[in-house]
């Protein structure tokens, strides 16, 4: 008999403001018994105290590609939660740029079959830019979950509280895995 193996989620961290509180959904994760790996996008890394991730995961963060040849840091995903996500990397990720690593896997995922969730946080005057909507319906069509955010006001911070990290172990729910 095959022994149990605990599911793998990436969380994908960019570089919002309330980035340092991804270990809530690390936390929440690891309790719903998933096993958790973080991808940070190079300027996310900069938001995020890298060894209490690295110390609550018990794996590197991933940021960069690995050489060619270098042995894999973290398992496949069996699910892909990109949280927080900002307007640059949901504009990319849509557009099919894979400029950093985070994009790279992200491109991937849709072709590979991996459930996605993200969860965006950008204030109102990036959300008001067509780019936004129109990469959040290409998500949506490429059967991305979108988690449910009210952009906070501009140049004001803030919005923190509203950002429920929980929605994306709910979205995910609704996949099998
Ligand atoms: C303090 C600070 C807070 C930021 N917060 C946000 C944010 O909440 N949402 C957002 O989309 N961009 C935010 N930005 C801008 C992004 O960091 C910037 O667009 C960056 O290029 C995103 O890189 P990434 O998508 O590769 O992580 C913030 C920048 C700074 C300096």
């Amino acid at each position: 008999m095959s022994e149990w193996k605990r599911p793998f989620l990436y969380v994908v961290v960019c570089a919002a403001g309330i980035a340092d509180d991804v270990g809530k959904l690390i936390t929440l994760a690891q309790k719903q018994e998933w096993d958790v790996g973080v991808i940070a996008t190079p300027q996310g890394l900069g938001f995020i105290d890298a060894p209490a991730v690295e110390a609550q995961t018990g794996y590197p963060i991933r940021s960069a590609w690995r050489s060619p040849g270098a042995p894999r840091p973290l398992p496949p995903p069996d699910a892909i939660a990109v949280a927080p996500a900002t307007f640059n990397t949901i504009n990319k990720w849509a557009a099919g740029i894979s400029d950093t690593l985070a994009l790279g896997i992200l491109n991937e995922a849709y072709g590979l079959g991996v459930p996605t969730v993200v969860l965006p946080y950008l204030n109102a005057a990036q959300a008001a830019h067509p780019a936004y909507q129109q990469s959040l319906e290409r998500l949506r069509g490429m059967g991305v979950l979108i988690g449910e955010y009210e952009a906070h006001r501009p140049k004001a911070g803030g919005g923190r509280e509203n950002f429920r990290w929980e929605q994306a172990l709910e979205l995910l729910g609704l996949v099998s895995r």
